[in-house]
């Protein structure tokens, strides 16, 4: 039901008498009858409706009558407004928990178009240019305890106001159960794939090694298939991440950092299960990662890429070893396949140490292996 379209029609009319005068009748009525079927609706604007969720849920759709026009009926929804910080991992947190939490309520994640994470996935959000909605008076902040342990009151609210969330969110909890969607919305695009498997090729040259196809065909998120050129024999990738940087830098904040030891562990770990293996690393401390991975192995280092190329490639790999913190594990998410890592991130009595619950459980998965 157009009205602007029809009075369009009847404007474009030849003025041929009869003819346009019924016409004009016609529409006429019409309107009128659209106008009192609107009128009393707008007694009653907000409609209440149950959403197909588990949870009750308030949704309105506003018929709007602005001179004399019939506008098109809104949906009015309700946000969470997650408060972006840090560098990649603690954004990769941050919307993936806000979308956990906004879909288990029937609303939406809504973020700026100038949010960094939209420079690599395409999210299934309402990204504004001005999301000052966000920061109006009426929306409801809730602030988790600790910041990375699943927090139930984060969820205790209802969806009939807009909500922004404070602060890191950094439990799968938040989001595992719709771990698929946020798994398709973090996924890199062809061209970004392309680049990195050219970038691993160039890395591989030289050992002995050729890829057959860029991708497993049998895993849906995609892993590079590598053979032994000489044997023919299957190599499997394994991505390592070895966090230093500001980890290393400030051991008084109670950060751990991953040792030697644990490198040696982790790489024991696939080399009693795995045959001829190939170990791709990224770290910010090169000179350190070098120095200390295992010796006796093929590993080839990936230095001088922007963090998010580095994220890109080492996801390639079949099976991962991480080491602390969020971008750890994230590559180690993305990855899939068997993840190491490395107990424990917090020194035991410091501050930090409180960002975790005792376990560790709403961090690390269970079936993750901590060495
Ligand atoms: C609200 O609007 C949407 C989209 O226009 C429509 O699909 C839905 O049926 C409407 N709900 C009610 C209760 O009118
Ligand atoms: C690539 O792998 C497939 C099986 O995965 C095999 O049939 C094919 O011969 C291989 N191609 C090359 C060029 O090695
Ligand atoms: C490929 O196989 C040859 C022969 O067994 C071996 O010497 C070489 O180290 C292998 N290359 C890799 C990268 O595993
Ligand atoms: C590799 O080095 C480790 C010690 O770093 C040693 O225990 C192991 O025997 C070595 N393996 C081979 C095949 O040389
Ligand atoms: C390692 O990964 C394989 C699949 O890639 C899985 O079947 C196996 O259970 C995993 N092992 C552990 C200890 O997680």
């Amino acid at each position: 039901m157009n009205v602007n379209t029809q009075t369009e029609v009847m404007k474009n009319e030849p003025s041929n008498g009869k003819g346009a005068q019924r016409y004009l009748t016609i529409v006429t009525v019409f309107i009128i009858t659209l106008l009192f079927y609107v009128n009393v609706k707008s007694g009653n604007n907000f409609i209440r409706v149950e959403h197909p969720s588990p949870f009750r849920t308030q949704i309105f759709n506003i018929t709007i009558i602005r001179k004399g026009i019939l506008i098109k009926p809104q949906k009015v929804d309700y946000f969470i407004c997650p408060t972006f910080v840090g560098r990649i991992g603690n954004k990769l947190f941050l919307y993936a928990s806000s979308y956990g939490i906004a879909r288990s309520k029937g609303m939406k994640v809504v973020i700026n178009t100038n949010c960094e994470l939209l420079q690599y996935f395409t999210l299934n959000a309402d990204i504004r240019k001005d999301t000052s909605i966000c920061h109006s008076r009426n929306v409801k902040t809730i602030k988790e305890e600790h910041s990375a342990v699943y927090d139930k009151r984060l969820l205790d609210f209802d969806n009939t106001h807009n909500v922004r969330l404070v602060q890191y969110l950094q439990s799968y909890l938040y989001f595992d159960r719709y771990k698929e969607e946020v798994r398709n919305q973090f996924t890199f695009s062809d061209e970004m794939i392309k680049k990195v498997t050219l970038l691993l090729d160039n890395k591989l040259k030289g050992y002995d090694i050729y890829r057959n196809s860029t991708y497993h065909k049998n895993h849906k998120y995609k892993y590079m298939k590598v053979y032994n050129e000489t044997t023919q024999k299957k190599i499997t990738l394994i991505g390592v991440h070895i966090r230093r940087g500001d980890w290393a830098k400030y051991p008084d904040a109670g950060y751990n950092v991953p040792t030697k030891e644990y490198l040696r562990k982790a790489v024991e770990w696939y080399q009693s299960r795995t045959e001829h293996l190939v170990f791709v690393v990224a770290s910010n401390g090169m000179e350190w990662a070098k120095d200390n991975m295992p010796k006796n192995i093929t590993t080839i280092y990936l230095e001088g890429n922007p963090a998010w190329v580095d994220l890109a490639a080492i996801t390639l790999c079949e099976h991962f070893i991480s080491s602390s913190g969020t971008f750890s594990w994230w590559a180690a998410w993305l990855t899939g396949g068997n993840v190491t890592f490395f107990k424990w991130p917090a020194k035991e009595g410091t501050r930090f140490r409180t960002a975790y619950s005792k376990d560790y459980k709403d961090y690390y998965y269970s079936h993750w292996i901590g060495l």
